[in-house]
């Protein structure tokens, strides 16, 4: 018996509770689904639900698709400098074209409409550095160019930025947070607190939580942002990075296990996303960024073989007894060493750790989408 059925086990608050919160998200992912409007009746033809519960999505391989991108990011007016990559001038465009093929199902088709309608009334929050920012912008371009008439009201307040999209009362937020739990400004400089996680209040309230963190743990000198680091009662001037970043998962995964309601917020964890700066991980020795890479690499291996770091979140979401989902992005974007920005970026600094927008974010929400769809059957596949 779930925690949720436990709170709620008043028969009529429970009633409300189904037809609510259980019941759109049961019946849309159920083949035996009693609201048969046209939208559902589509999700069922496809047949890919119940092909999708016995199949493991994140093993595939990058094949050609003459119908990508799923929209044109020109028309997106909401693209940051860093990742518009064909506003500035990217000359090779083959990146756009590749779909993710599961090895034993198909995915279906990202439908922002019926995203946009399903989760009518409803906060969707990612959480994280700028790669979470990247993989959010992509979700807002998705959605705008499902319903590009709708408006969008944009508000920011501090570290989070909210977009509306007004007709369907649908929230898709960014709260920029480098390393999830705090870093406090204290006499003796800032603190990176690996035991303490305020933010937790505001994440509390939203529909569908998206995390990730991994970017900033190894960086050092100008570019950290902290002069300590606090582990309990302890301050040191500095630790082993990766042992920190397990223990900040670790005060993460406690926090999901103690504050999140399961039957109110749906919690994502987005796997690491990797960098191609050394060639020697895809067996191309001499190379040293991602300037001339137009093609990803194929087949469904990639030479370096997966990042520690991904073992890491692993066996920290192993300890977590609530239903989440690893969203795992780390393999399939391996791949991709063609989807960077490179230089093309208002910038021209060479970037081979963002993505283009339009481009493989994408596919990470086609990815999202279909978790959420069949969150009842898939969400635990650490
Ligand atoms: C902005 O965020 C702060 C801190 O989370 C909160 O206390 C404040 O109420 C927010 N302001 C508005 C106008 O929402
Ligand atoms: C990488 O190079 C090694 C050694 O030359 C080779 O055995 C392997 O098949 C290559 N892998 C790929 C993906 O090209
Ligand atoms: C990127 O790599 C190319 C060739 O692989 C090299 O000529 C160029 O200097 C590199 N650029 C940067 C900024 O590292």
């Amino acid at each position: 018996m779930s925690l949720g059925r436990v709170r709620f086990c008043n028969p009529i608050i429970m009633g409300i509770f189904w037809a609510i919160w259980v019941c759109p998200w049961l019946c849309l992912a159920s083949p035996g689904n009693l609201h048969g409007n046209k939208r559902n009746m589509q999700w069922r033809r496809s047949s890919a639900s119940k092909e999708i519960l016995q199949c493991n999505v994140y093993d595939g391989e990058w094949v050609w698709d003459d119908s990508y991108p799923l929209y044109d990011s020109g028309n997106c007016p909401h693209i940051r400098k860093e990742f518009d990559c064909l506003k500035y001038g990217r000359p090779y465009k083959d990146y756009l074209k590749y779909r993710w093929q599961p090895k034993s199902c198909d995915l279906p088709r990202f439908d922002g409409k019926n995203f946009l309608t399903e989760f009518k009334g409803k906060k969707i929050m990612f959480i994280g550095d700028s790669v979470t920012l990247n993989h959010w912008q992509s979700l807002v371009c998705l959605l705008h160019s499902a319903a590009p008439q709708s408006e969008i009201v944009q508000y920011t307040n501090g570290s989070i930025t909210t977009y509306t999209f007004q007709e369907f009362e649908v929230s898709v937020i960014i709260h920029q947070s480098m390393y999830l739990v705090d870093i406090d400004d204290e006499k003796i400089g800032r603190v990176l607190k690996l035991d303490s996680i305020k933010s937790g209040e505001i994440w509390k309230n939203m529909d569908v939580l998206v995390f990730n963190t991994w970017l900033w743990w190894y960086r050092k000198g100008e570019k950290q942002p902290w002069d300590y680091i606090q582990v309990g009662e302890e301050i040191v001037k500095d630790m082993d990075r990766m042992a920190a970043f397990q223990k900040a998962l670790t005060t993460w995964a406690n926090w999901v296990n103690e504050d999140i309601d399961p039957t109110t917020t749906k919690v994502i964890f987005t796997g690491i996303s990797p960098s191609h700066y050394n060639g020697m991980d895809w067996n191309e020795t001499k190379v040293t960024n991602c300037s001339r890479e137009t093609e990803p690499v194929s087949g469904s291996t990639y030479p370096s073989g997966l990042p520690q770091a991904l073992y890491a979140v692993k066996d920290v979401l192993k300890t977590i007894t609530k239903p989440i989902h690893l969203l795992d992005i780390t393999l399939l974007s391996q791949l991709r060493k063609d989807a960077h920005p490179s230089s093309y970026n208002a910038f021209r600094g060479m970037d081979c750790t963002h993505w283009c927008v339009a481009g493989l974010p994408d596919t990470w929400n086609l990815l999202l989408y279909t978790a959420l769809q069949n969150w009842n059957s898939i969400h635990t596949t650490v």
